[in-house]
């Protein structure tokens, strides 16, 4: 078996994070999105992955480098355009061959790994598997119908009249009749090879199509407010470690992750956080499900439910910062200037709440 992850697309839902970025190379808890997609298929043993690129971008390939890290080969794929989901399958037929695989989009992530999923599949003898999930706004994607038997009949991208309360997660599982289906499939209405559409083909033409049921937690981090979520689910799990410095007037609870070469200096930190290397937290506080990037500093604020990315200043905000999404290099100090004014340099697409 072998295993393909996306890390391709415009990310345009989180921009302006992505003009400078590509979305899958955003933190969660201080690790890459696409981490955790490579890490759940290396846990499930896989040791052959492919990882679909920008084909005008070579960022990924110089963050994400050859696998060796994980004891894996990873072989980067380029796509030309953002095509559709079953373009990328199509142009992956030449590293996947004749082998199963995993197809897994790397902007989804999910609690438990895919090792389950791999097994059910196996067991089943199916052609296709699915993994769904209970969602309230299942108009949002892939959405299947199942009939009384408990089998998918059909699977729409995105309909205005969803046939299940159920998402098909980015988590899909394939044996090579998959290529067929891309092949004979046409783009939908927006442009894109939908990978629904070839869902739909392989229903059609009789090739049987299962699914597993995700029953713990499951996100696709498409907007700022699922990175958020994403990031306290993840921040919830994780265990206490402490390598950086903490005075004696700080107060650190719960779960609290800091690195190397951080101070908190007369602060109260508020786990599930984490903190990273050589950051300064002083005469702050920093609130439960916040993630800090290296080298970040914040003096005389306050920060909660956050992301704050690498090399960040955070510096007399005199109102706490919460449900916030702040890129590398940004500042936020307080205006010494007279009249007392606000005074904003915000690049394209930037969106911010202030308050008195
Ligand atoms: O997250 C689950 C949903 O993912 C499914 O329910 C939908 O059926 C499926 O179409 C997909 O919908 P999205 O609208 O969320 O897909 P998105 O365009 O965000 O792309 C998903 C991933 O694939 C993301 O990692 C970007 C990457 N991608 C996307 C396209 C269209 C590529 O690498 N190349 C592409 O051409």
């Amino acid at each position: 078996m072998k295993a393909l992850i996306t890390s391709g697309g415009r990310g345009t839902r989180l921009r302006p994070i992505t003009h400078t970025q590509n979305k899958h190379l955003i933190p969660i808890a201080n690790k890459p999105i696409l981490h955790y997609a490579i890490e759940g298929v290396v846990n499930a043993g896989i040791k052959q992955i492919g990882i679909v690129v920008n084909a005008d971008n070579d960022e990924v390939q110089q963050a994400i480098g050859d696998g060796s890290r994980w004891g894996v080969k990873i072989t980067h794929i380029p796509q030309d355009a953002p095509l559709g989901l079953a373009h990328v399958v199509k142009i992956a037929e030449p590293f996947i061959g004749k082998d199963d695989f995993i197809f897994y989009l790397g902007d989804n992530m999910v609690v438990g790994g895919v090792k389950r999923f791999i097994q059910e599949f196996k067991k089943s003898n199916y052609n296709c598997w699915l993994t769904l999930a209970k969602v309230k706004n299942p108009e949002r994607f892939g959405v299947p119908e199942i009939n009384s038997r408990g089998r998918i009949i059909g699977v729409e991208e995105k309909p205005k009249k969803p046939k299940s309360n159920y998402a098909v997660s980015g988590i899909y599982i394939y044996d090579s009749n998959i290529f067929k289906a891309c092949d004979s499939i046409q783009p939908s209405a927006r442009g894109e090879l939908e990978i629904s559409d070839a869902h739909q083909w392989l229903i059609n033409h009789k090739y049987k199509v299962g699914y597993s049921e995700i029953t713990g937690w499951w996100k696709d981090t498409g907007k700022p407010a699922d990175l958020l979520e994403a990031n306290r689910l993840i921040l919830d799990n994780q265990e206490v470690k402490i390598e950086g410095e903490v005075d004696k007037a700080s107060v650190v609870v719960g779960k609290v992750v800091l690195g190397k070469g951080s101070k908190i200096i007369n602060s109260v930190v508020r786990g599930p956080a984490i903190i990273g290397n050589n950051c300064v937290i002083e005469n702050s506080y920093i609130g439960p499900f916040t993630s800090i990037g290296d080298r970040t500093l914040v003096k005389n604020s306050e920060v909660e439910y956050s992301i704050v990315l690498r090399d960040c200043k955070i510096i007399d905000v005199k109102i706490r910062i919460e449900g916030s999404l702040l890129g590398n290099d940004v500042e936020i100090v307080e205006a010494n200037n007279k009249p007392h004014v606000h005074r904003f340099m915000i690049g394209d697409q930037s969106r911010v709440e202030v308050a008195w």
